[in-house]
């Protein structure tokens, strides 16, 4: 398969983990015989530092003509810590998510038995959790009007939603219900928001369609406490862009850590891949931060972008191995990990290279045995 594939690393640690993202998706063309085309672009502080924006022309041009985006992180404290800046690396993430109709964030939230002990959530109540939350992406009050009133004393987000915006993420969501426990839990706040109550209404709707998937509605506030207080209660959570950005930030807490969470945001037309986790400039340059959300986001890019099933299951596969042979990076490591498997990122990504080496062997040997 001959494919391009865009890598963005964007700000922080960013840069760190794509670069092992990336050696996982040539050592797949290598192991499995195709063609990964890679070109890279800027977004973020980077890019505003470069050429004052935080999305240059030159890096939408080249995500609108490839196959699929490994995607890192932006952000930067300076930012942060001047609310006024006008000119942000978010708003990089915000127009690129816009600009290629990124609608549908899927962030799976697995545990791997290995770290059970890594969260500080009991391990009787993680254990079998197994949820698939769908993000609402590009709407809601990351994109409804804002600004300033009152000369600069008001200032407001509008929380906004059109009906043909959370149909076509509904759909998605009951659909992948059917590939799972068909069970669809839609978050919302409709016992105070109008938007939430349009949400409500038209999810009902588009439920019609799917008479075999169990629907449920949960106001926010209750599913972010039945979310840690019993994990398993959920199968496919289908949510609007803020709600889902908290709810998902919570959830990694039943994955261990946030060093693991992959995200898949698709849509209208290319696929962009990426971490859940932010630039995390406390550890930026340190090598110490964990490459296995952007190495499983890899894996998303594998399945969903090219249908590479066997390939997509074969990175899994090596994450698993490396994490039962007792590897860690520091961020899910526990008082039992010996000194010596405590990984920095780089020694985590080369490790993860040399078990799909054999995971790819095994899974050859395994085919061409059953076509004898
Ligand atoms: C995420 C991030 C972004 C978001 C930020 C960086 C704008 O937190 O992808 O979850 O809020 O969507
Ligand atoms: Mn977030």
């Amino acid at each position: 398969m001959e494919k391009k594939i865009i890598i963005l690393p964007g700000d922080g640690i960013g840069k760190e983990v794509t670069t092992e993202g990336k050696k996982v998706l040539e050592k797949i063309a290598g192991l499995f015989n195709h063609q990964f085309e890679f070109d890279s672009a800027t977004i973020g502080h980077d890019a505003i530092e470069a050429t004052g924006n935080p999305l240059p022309d030159e890096t939408l041009t080249k995500l609108k003509n490839c196959d699929a985006i490994l995607f890192g992180a932006v952000g930067h404290p300076k930012y942060d810590n001047d609310p006024t800046l006008k000119v942000r690396p978010e708003q990089g993430l915000l127009k690129m998510r816009k600009e290629l109709g990124l609608y549908a964030n899927l962030r799976p939230i697995k545990l791997f038995d290995e770290l059970l002990e890594a969260s500080s959530i009991k391990p009787e109540i993680l254990k079998g959790s197994d949820i698939l939350f769908f993000r609402e992406l590009t709407g809601d009050v990351y994109f409804g009007e804002k600004g300033r009133k009152d000369e600069g004393k008001t200032a407001y987000d509008l929380m906004i939603y059109q009906k043909y915006e959370i149909e076509r993420i509904a759909h998605k969501a009951f659909q992948a219900a059917r590939t799972r426990k068909k069970k669809v839990t839609s978050v919302d706040k409709a016992n105070v928001l109008e938007s939430s109550r349009l949400w409500r209404e038209v999810v009902n709707e588009v439920s019609k369609h799917y008479p075999d998937i169990t629907l449920e509605h949960q106001f926010i506030d209750a599913a972010a406490m039945k979310l840690i207080q019993n994990p398993k209660s959920f199968d496919v959570v289908l949510t609007g862009n803020l709600f889902g950005d908290i709810l998902t930030d919570e959830a990694s807490q039943i994955a261990g850590s946030m060093g693991m969470l992959a995200s898949a945001s698709v849509g209208d037309k290319v696929g962009l891949y990426e971490p859940i986790h932010g630039s995390a400039h406390d550890i930026t340059g340190k090598g110490i931060a964990n490459p296995l959300a952007s190495i499983l986001s890899a894996a998303l890019l594998l399945d969903i972008s090219f249908g590479l099933k066997e390939e997509s299951d074969a990175v899994i596969k090596a994450v698993e191995a490396t994490l039962k042979a007792g590897y860690r990076t520091a961020d899910i490591a526990d008082s039992k990990t010996a000194k010596d498997k405590i990984l920095n990122t780089q020694q985590m990504g080369t490790q993860i290279l040399n078990e799909l080496k054999k995971v790819a062997s095994y899974q050859t040997s395994v085919a061409s045995n059953g076509n004898q």
